[in-house]
C-alpha cells in the first residue's frame, strides 16, 4: 500500500506520496500567499491552504495507482488560530506561529495568572505565536467575532477537518496552544476558563498515529481517491519533522531550518525546563520533547537575497563567501525579523546587522545572516546545556539544510556532528510515516523510524573553527542585550505605526 505524507507549511504546502518501504514516489508542491497586515503580524487564510491540499493531492498521484493508498498524516505549521462558526465555516484569517500583535496579552497572561500557575497548568508560559494569547486578543480587538466561534482549531487540523468531518487535534499540535495540560494530555479548564472558551470549542484530542476517520465521500470523489482511506491525526511540524528524521524515544536531536529554526530534543520522559525557555511539548511519538523556536531561520535569508539583493540563486551568494573568512567574519546580524521566540521571548526585537566597514561586502552581508541563524539556535543550545542535556549529535532538516556552508557554520557553531538522513522531506515523511503506524504498517513510530530512517551523510565540526565560532558567539551574545532597550522604545515611540 502507499500513503500520503503532508507538511501543511508556511511558504507552501508539500504533499509526498510514499510506498510501505518508505520510498518516496512523487512530490508535489502548492503555494500560497502570506500576509503581513502590520509589521510584525502574520497571517493566511485555511481556505488557501484547503484549495492547495485539494488541488496536490491530484497532482501528486497522477500517474499512480490512487486505489493502493492506505492512509494520509499531515504535520503543520504550530499554534495558527482557525477559528469556525457555528456552520464550520472559517470566520477570519488564521493568526499565525510568527505573528507578534499579543505582546499585550502575553504579558497579561504570564504577569496576571503568573509564569509559575502558567507552568504548573500547562507545562509552558505564554509567548506570543501561542494561540491562546490570540483567543485574548480576538476577545478583546473583535468581539463580535469572538462571539462566534464554535470551533477552535489548528493549521493541520483545519485540513484533517476538510478530509474528514472530524474536528480532531493530536497532542504534540495542542501542546503550543498554552491550553493543553501538557503532562496529562488534556485541556486545561483553567487555561479555558481564563480564555473565556468552553471544552466543547476545542477538539478532540488523539495520540499523533490515531485514526481520527476516513475520507468524506465527496471528498474521496473530488481526490480521486478510495473512501475508505485513513486519516490519522497527525503532529505539530516540528514533531512531524523529528519523526522524519528519526528523533523519537529517548535524547534525541533534530535541527530544523525552515520558515523557522528549530531545535528539538525528544524524550521518553516528560519534564519541563524551570525557566520555560524552551517549551515543553508532547511528542507524536507517545512521549514528550523540550523545543526552541526562533522565528526567522531560513527565511532571514531569503529575505536578504530576493527582497533586499534582488536574487533567488542562494547558492551563488554563498559561493562568494571563501572558506577562510568562515569565523572571521566581523560583521553580525540579528536574525529578529518577526521579533523572537526562543529563548529571548522579546516582540519588539529586530533583525539587526552590526559591525560593516568600507570593507565590508555583499557576501559578509550573506555570511553574517547565515552565522547569526546558528547563533540563535545556539542560544537554545545552551538553554538546553544549562538543564545538563546532553546533545552530543543532532539531525538536520529543512530547505537550508540543503546547503553544505550552513550545514558547515551550524556544525561549528554548535560544536556538534550533524547528520542528514536520506529521506530529508522532515514533516511531510514523518506525516506519512504515521499514516503508516495508523494503518497497522508499523506498530509504534519507534518502529516505523527504525525501519525507514537512515543517515546519509555526517558534517563533522573543525576543532579550530568551533573554537574561533566560540568567541564569535560570545561577541553575538552581547549585541541583543544591548539594543533590548531601544528596540522596546522604538516599539513604544510607535515608528513602526
Ligand atoms: C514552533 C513554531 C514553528 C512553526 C513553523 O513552535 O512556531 O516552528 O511550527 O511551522
Amino acid at each position: 500500500m502507499d500513503y500520503i505524507g503532508i507538511d501543511l507549511g508556511t511558504s507552501a504546502v508539500k504533499l509526498l506520496l510514499v510506498d510501505e518501504d518508505g520510498r518516496i514516489l512523487n512530490e508535489v508542491t502548492q503555494t500560497y500567499p502570506l500576509a503581513f497586515p502590520r509589521p510584525g503580524w502574520s497571517e493566511q487564510r485555511p481556505e488557501d491552504w484547503r484549495d492547495a491540499v485539494m488541488r496536490g493531492i491530484p497532482a501528486l498521484l497522477e500517474g499512480f495507482d490512487a486505489r493502493r493508498v492506505a492512509g494520509i498524516g499531515c504535520g503543520g505549521q504550530m499554534h495558527g488560530l482557525v477559528a469556525l462558526d457555528a456552520q464550520d465555516h472559517v470566520i477570519r484569517p488564521a493568526i499565525l506561529w510568527n505573528d507578534g500583535r499579543t505582546g499585550k496579552q502575553v504579558e497579561e497572561l504570564n504577569e496576571t495568572i503568573g509564569r509559575e500557575t502558567l507552568s504548573a497548568r500547562t507545562a509552558n508560559i505564554a509567548f506570543a505565536g501561542f494561540t491562546a494569547p490570540k483567543l485574548l486578543w480576538m476577545r478583546e480587538n473583535e468581539p463580535d467575532l469572538f462571539a462566534r466561534i464554535a470551533k477552535i482549531m489548528l493549521p493541520k487540523d483545519y485540513i484533517n477537518y476538510v478530509l474528514t468531518g472530524v474536528h480532531g487535534c493530536d497532542y504534540s499540535d495542542a501542546s503550543g496552544t498554552l491550553l493543553l495540560d501538557v503532562a496529562h494530555k488534556r485541556w486545561s479548564r483553567e487555561m479555558l476558563d481564563d480564555c473565556g472558551v468552553t471544552e466543547a470549542q476545542m477538539p478532540r484530542l488523539f495520540e499523533s498515529w490515531a485514526c481520527i476517520g476516513t475520507l468524506l465521500p465527496r471528498v474521496a470523489e473530488a481526490l480521486g481517491l478510495p473512501p475508505d482511506v485513513k486519516v490519522v491525526a497527525g503532529a505539530g511540524d516540528n514533531a512531524a519533522a523529528a519523526v522524519g528524521t528519526g528523533v523519537v524515544g529517548e535524547g534525541g536531536c533534530n535541527i530544523s531550518l525552515g520558515t523557522s529554526g528549530t531545535l528539538f530534543i525528544s524524550s521518553a520522559r516528560f519534564g519541563v525546563d524551570p525557566h520555560n525557555a524552551l517549551h515543553a511539548f508532547a511528542h507524536a511519538d507517545g512521549g514528550w520533547h523540550l523545543m526552541g523556536c526562533m522565528l526567522s531561520a531560513a527565511s532571514c535569508n531569503k529575505w536578504l537575497c530576493e527582497e533586499i539583493l534582488h536574487t533567488a540563486d542562494y547558492a551563488a551568494e554563498q559561493a562568494a563567501i571563501a572558506p577562510e573568512k568562515l569565523g572571521e567574519n566581523r560583521v553580525f546580524f540579528l536574525p529578529y525579523l518577526m521579533g523572537e521566540r526562543s529563548p529571548i521571548n522579546d516582540t519588539n526585537a529586530r533583525g539587526t546587522f552590526i559591525g560593516m566597514t568600507m570593507d565590508t561586502t555583499r557576501a559578509d552581508l550573506v555570511q553574517a545572516v547565515l552565522e547569526g541563524v546558528a547563533f540563535a539556535i545556539r542560544d537554545s543550545f545552551e538553554v538546553a546545556r544549562s538543564l545538563c542535556i546532553a546533545i552530543p549529535r543532532a539531525r538536520i532538516c529543512g530547505g537550508g539544510s540543503k546547503s553544505p556552508l550552513w550545514r558547515t557554520i551550524f556544525a561549528n557553531v554548535l560544536g556538534i556532528p550533524l547528520e542528514q538522513v536520506k529521506t530529508e522531506q522532515g514533516p511531510g515523511y514523518g506525516g506519512a510515516m504515521l499514516a503508516m503506524v495508523g494503518c497497522g504498517r508499523f506498530s509504534s513510530v519507534q518502529e516505523a523510524a527504525g525501519a525507514l530512517v537512515s543517515v546519509a551523510s555526517v558534517t563533522q565540526p573543525d576543532p579550530a573553527l568551533t573554537r574561533k565560532y566560540a568567541q564569535r558567539y560570545a561577541q553575538f551574545s552581547r549585541i541583543y542585550p544591548a539594543c533590548k532597550a531601544l528596540f522596546a522604545s522604538m516599539a513604544r515611540d510607535g515608528q513602526e505605526a
